[in-house]
């Protein structure tokens, strides 16, 4: 298999081995390489992470051997006759960031990277900070102002540097982005480096594996895209595989109070709009400024794509009737749960639906 980044704005190409974080032009990598024809018979069954789907990642050698927390293989749940939610805060950090972390340190580890810098608005952080102390890599997390406490303690207790930015988390992404020019230091992000995706994608492979099918309808939270985009290349490797015949309805889910996205889509815009960023329990998903927003965007006017928005006064009723039935989640993934609620009032009962439960509620409880 040959493997490589390409600039998404200008299609140079690049060996995986380099530490650069982009393209000297600015635009981002993305990893081009063909895996196989998506198949149950090569999973690798004996392999209880999400690594038993391997043949169909890039990896450079096998690193994650050493790496791996037991992350991925989370439950579909039935919750009521039109929806299943997949249990991603089943997780070593409890979170689905894990999926896309497992995969990016062991690419770091594959190229000798021995020290990385990364932004989160907490969980990305906590992810990445708990492989790297497993692959002994040092670690500093930014995190913005307001960030749970919870989050900032896991990040120190692995060992890792946590520092506090005032301010949003935009403005804690640039704070980072600077350090990693000024400094040269690698950076390990969920949005820059395109190995996440490749760890992201299993979510769907998990669901086809587990259900024997795909739903009709998938709906992924969207701030930075890190779940949306591997959900979307994994539908294009099973178009491509024969294994769908069409796309399902993916729904993405944004914060009713930061939604550069579906913003963009009232006014057929190219770019997330230029939203104000205020104040949400979604804090996950609180992300004004997506970095891969065209590509995002590219992929919904594609596909045909539906975005709605999480209706702010909703959240902690959803998180309650969520509890009330056993499920405690934190205050982005409850929005999950009260978008779905909105797009059935907006467009009518929605069978055959699945949300992911991202993140676990110990995390948020301020
Ligand atoms: C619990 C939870 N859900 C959803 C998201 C959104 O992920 P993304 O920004 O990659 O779209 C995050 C991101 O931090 C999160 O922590
Ligand atoms: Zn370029």
């Amino acid at each position: 298999m040959k493997i490589s980044y390409i600039c998404s704005r200008c299609g140079k190409e690049e060996a995986v081995t380099s530490r650069k974080p982009r393209c000297e032009c600015g635009g981002l990598w993305k990893l081009s390489f063909t895996p196989p024809k998506f198949s149950l018979d090569l999973i690798d069954r004996d392999t209880w992470n999400l690594f038993r789907y391997r043949a169909f990642m890039p990896l450079l050698d096998e690193s994650w051997r050493e790496i791996s927390l037991g992350e991925g293989m989370t439950p579909v749940m039935a919750f009521d006759e039109d929806l299943s939610l997949k249990m991603d805060y089943f997780m070593p950090t409890l979170s689905f960031k894990d999926r896309g972390a497992a995969v990016l340190v062991s690419h770091c580890k594959a190229i000798g990277v021995d020290s990385v810098v990364q932004d989160s608005s907490g969980n990305a952080g906590n992810s990445v900070a708990a492989y790297c102390a497993k692959a002994g890599i040092a670690c500093e997390i930014f995190v913005p102002e307001g960030t749970s406490p919870k989050k900032i303690d896991m990040i120190r207790a692995h060992g890792a540097v946590a520092n506090v930015v005032p301010g949003s988390r935009d403005h804690c992404a640039d704070v980072c982005r600077q350090k990693v020019s000024d400094e040269g230091r690698f950076y390990a992000n969920h949005v820059y480096n395109p190995y996440f995706y490749e760890g992201t994608k299993t979510y769907l492979y998990e669901i086809y594996e587990q259900m024997g099918r795909i739903p009709q309808n998938l709906f992924i939270p969207l701030g930075n895209g890190t779940l949306f985009i591997g959900v979307v290349k994994a539908l294009e490797e099973f178009l491509a595989g024969g294994i769908i015949s069409r796309m399902p309805n993916v729904v993405a889910i944004q914060s009713e109070n930061c939604c550069p996205f579906a913003a963009a889509m009232e006014e057929n815009l190219e770019r997330p709009a230029a939203v104000e960023v205020k104040p949400t329990l979604a804090e996950g998903i609180a992300i004004g400024i997506p970095m891969r927003g065209e590509e995002i965007l590219g992929y919904i006017y594609k596909y045909g794509f539906r975005v709605i928005t999480a209706p702010e006064d909703r959240i902690l009723e959803a998180r309650a009737v969520l509890a009330k039935k056993g499920i405690y989640c934190e205050h982005t993934t409850a929005a999950n749960y009260a978008a779905y609620l909105h797009y059935c009032e907006l467009y009518g009962r929605t069978p055959d639906s699945i949300i992911p439960m991202c993140g676990a509620g110990l995390k948020s409880d301020h």
